[in-house]
């Protein structure tokens, strides 16, 4: 196996200055030396796992850049950039785009009236890319993507606002392979899901209020937020090795060990059929 490469942000910047999302308060705000000890220690277990770690400079005034799934869409050497619901978080592509055309991706761009985030609401499971819409993304942006990519997408409303993104509510673990929220999702979502997942494992909410969702897979081993233990349990069963993580800090932005990284080689879940 080739050695995964994951890009991530120091939080030196980050804290909660907009409420964007029902996990935000501006009041609560968060602790910078908790915050930065959980990001270490994230990226401390990546790089254990035999992950590279590449880091994107953190810049003042953009508190979310921390978020790297959000960048935008990766697909061989190709770079989708995101095209934000909201103004605060639209600052941050400058910085992903160039990042990604220093380091020899193809930047690509959607059409200006399409909102998209990324691999915030992008994940191939197998060679399918299953996208959510409707709270950031667009359903066309998706539809977009997959006549670019020439894969089939599979557009997934999500219905509940604290699961904003689908990689809240949504992970990929291997090709066929997922765990999933049920209730993030309209009954036709469900549905989508269960006939095009070959094996799929329920999420419970209160696991699922703790980002249970929101896992780094790499390989064999898949890191969690800490206070997972069910899912944990089934994640062994399906003979994967299970670390848990306390990522409190980002949940109070909204985000959690998903959310603050990007594969840019593409995930172990992905089959993305490039020669
Ligand atoms: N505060 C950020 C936002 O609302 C959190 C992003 C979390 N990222 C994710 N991939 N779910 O945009």
């Amino acid at each position: 196996m080739s050695t995964p490469r994951i890009l991530m942000c120091p939080p030196d910047y980050y804290g909660i200055e907009y409420e964007i999302n029902p996990w935000m308060s501006r009041s609560r705000g968060s602790t910078p030396d908790r915050a930065q000890a959980q990001w270490q220690a994230l990226r401390d277990t990546l790089v254990a796992m035999g992950a590279h770690v590449e880091l994107l400079p953190p810049q003042p005034g953009l508190p979310d850049l921390v978020f790297t799934a959000n960048a935008g869409l990766v697909f061989g050497k190709r770079f989708f950039s995101s095209r934000f619901r909201h103004e605060v978080r639209a600052r941050e592509s400058p910085y992903f785009d160039a990042w990604f055309a220093q380091h020899g991706f193809e930047v690509e761009h959607l059409p200006e009236q399409m909102y998209f985030e990324g691999a915030g609401d992008a994940l191939f499971c197998g060679r399918t890319l299953f996208a959510g819409y409707r709270i950031r993304s667009d359903a066309a942006a998706h539809q977009w993507l997959g006549s670019r990519l020439e894969r089939l997408v599979l557009p997934l409303e999500l219905v509940d606002p604290r699961f904003y993104h689908l990689d809240t509510c949504f992970c990929p673990v291997a090709p066929g392979a997922a765990l999933y929220f049920p209730s993030a999702f309209d009954r036709y979502g469900r549905r989508v899901l269960q006939t095009h997942v070959d094996r799929l494992l329920t999420v419970g909410e209160d696991e699922a209020l703790r980002f249970a969702c929101n896992a780094v897979v790499v390989g064999k081993k898949v890191i969690v937020n800490a206070g997972s233990d069910r899912l944990a349990a089934d994640l062994r069963g399906w003979g994967f090795d299970v670390v848990f993580l306390e990522l409190d800090e980002f949940i109070k932005a909204g985000g959690s060990a998903k959310c603050l990284t990007l594969r840019l080689d593409g995930e172990d879940a992905a089959v993305w059929g490039l020669a």
